[in-house]
C-alpha cells in the first residue's frame, strides 16, 4: 500500500460560511497501482491532490481524516519532512507543463537542482539528466540542457514535465488531467509513455481525468466523485460494466460511443451540483437522481461494498432497485 487517505473531510472558510469540499473521502493506493479520479468540475478532484501534496489554500481547514504515506501522515508532517516528500516521494504532473516547469531556467539546471539530495557527482547527475529526456522521448538531449521551457513544443514540455516528475523515481505519481491540452495524437502518445515509464519506476499513479475512454483504458482501479464525495469506486470492470450509482450511470450512459471516442468532456447531466456551504445532510445527488422515487428514504446513504473492492453509496443498490 502506498498511499491511504482515511475520512477526509475538507472545508473551505468562505464569505457566505464553510463550503465543504470535501466529506468522508476514503481510498487507497495500493503498489503499481493506477488509480483514476474522475467527476464534474467542482466535485473536489483538486481539493484531494491538495491535501495529498499538502498544498491546500489558507482558507481550508482539515476538519478530520489523515493522509498516510507508507505509515506516515502527510497532514502532520513537518516543512522539512513535506520537503523530502514532495518531488521526491510524491511528484505531481499538471494540464498546463508550464505548472512545473521555471520559464527562467534551463531545463538542464532544473533538473539538476531536482537532485540536490543525491550525492552524485555533477557529471554523473548531468548522465542522469540526458537519460531521462532521452527516455521520454526529446531528441538529442544532450544538445538541449541549456534551452528553456519555451524553447519547447507543448507536447514536449509535457515531456520534459514527466522527467522532471518521474527522474527521481518517486513512490506516487499524481497526474492531474495531464493530456487535456494536447491534441488527440499526442495525447495517446503521452499515455503510452505514462504506462510504459510506471511500469519501469514501478510507481503508483493517482490520475485525474475528465475522459473516461483514458480512464476505462489507462487505469486498474476508478473513483467517482460527485460534489465532495466518493459516489463510487471499483475496478475498472466494476464501474463501467457494474456501476451501481446513478451518478456512475449516467456519466456511462449518455453516450457509450463517445466514451470509445475518447471524449474530453464528462457527458452533462440535467441539474445543479448542490451548494456546498447549503448542505442538509442528506443525499447529495437527490436533486438530479433518475430514480429517487423507487421507495428511496433520500437520507444520506452509508458506504456499502457490493463486491470486494466494490464501493457505492447509494441506497437503491440496497433495496434491490438499483437500475
Ligand atoms: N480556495 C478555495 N476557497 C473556497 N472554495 C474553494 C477553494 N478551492 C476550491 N473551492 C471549492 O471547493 C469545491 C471543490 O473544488 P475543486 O477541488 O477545485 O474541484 P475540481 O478540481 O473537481 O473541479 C468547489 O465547490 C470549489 O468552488
Ligand atoms: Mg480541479
Amino acid at each position: 500500500m502506498v498511499l491511504r487517505v482515511e475520512n477526509l473531510s475538507v472545508s473551505f472558510k468562505t464569505a457566505r460560511g464553510l463550503l465543504k469540499a470535501l466529506r468522508q473521502v476514503n481510498f487507497h493506493i495500493g503498489g503499481q497501482q493506477i488509480v483514476g479520479l474522475v467527476g464534474e468540475s467542482g466535485c473536489g478532484k483538486s481539493t484531494v491532490i491538495n491535501s495529498i501534496l499538502n498544498l491546500l489554500s489558507d482558507n481550508a481547514l482539515i476538519e478530520e481524516g489523515r493522509i498516510c504515506l507508507q505509515d506516515e501522515d502527510i497532514l502532520t508532517m513537518t516543512p522539512q519532512q513535506l520537503r523530502s516528500v514532495r518531488g521526491q516521494r510524491i511528484s505531481v504532473i499538471f494540464q498546463d507543463p508550464m505548472t512545473s516547469l521555471n520559464p527562467v531556467l534551463s531545463i538542464g539546471r532544473q533538473m539538476t537542482d531536482i537532485q540536490y539530495r543525491d550525492k552524485l557527482s555533477a557529471s554523473e547527475k548531468k548522465k542522469r539528466i540526458i537519460r531521462m529526456l532521452g527516455r521520454v522521448g526529446i531528441p538529442d538531449p544532450e544538445k538541449r540542457l541549456d534551452s528553456f521551457p519555451h524553447q519547447f513544443s507543448g507536447g514536449m514540455r509535457q515531456r520534459i514535465a514527466i522527467a522532471m516528475a518521474l527522474m527521481m523515481k518517486p513512490e506516487l505519481l499524481i497526474a492531474d488531467e495531464p493530456t487535456t491540452a494536447l491534441d488527440a495524437t499526442l495525447q495517446i502518445q503521452i499515455i503510452d509513455l505514462l504506462k510504459a515509464l510506471q511500469k519501469d519506476i514501478e510507481c503508483s499513479i493517482l490520475f485525474v481525468s475528465h475522459d473516461l475512454g483514458l480512464i476505462a483504458d489507462f487505469c486498474d482501479q476508478v473513483i467517482v466523485m460527485y460534489a465532495g464525495e466518493m459516489v463510487e469506486s471499483g475496478s475498472v470492470r466494476d464501474i463501467f460494466h457494474r456501476g451501481a450509482h446513478p451518478y456512475t450511470n449516467r456519466l456511462l450512459e449518455c453516450d457509450p460511443a463517445r466514451i470509445k471516442e475518447k471524449t474530453r468532456v464528462l457527458p452533462t447531466i440535467p441539474g445543479e451540483i448542490p451548494d456546498l456551504v447549503e448542505l442538509d445532510g442528506n443525499c447529495i445527488f437527490v436533486d438530479r437522481c433518475p430514480i429517487k422515487e423507487k421507495g428511496c428514504p433520500l437520507t444520506w446513504p452509508p458506504q456499502e461494498e457490493l463486491s470486494p473492492g466494490h464501493f457505492v453509496r447509494c441506497h437503491l443498490n440496497r433495496l434491490g432497485r438499483n437500475q
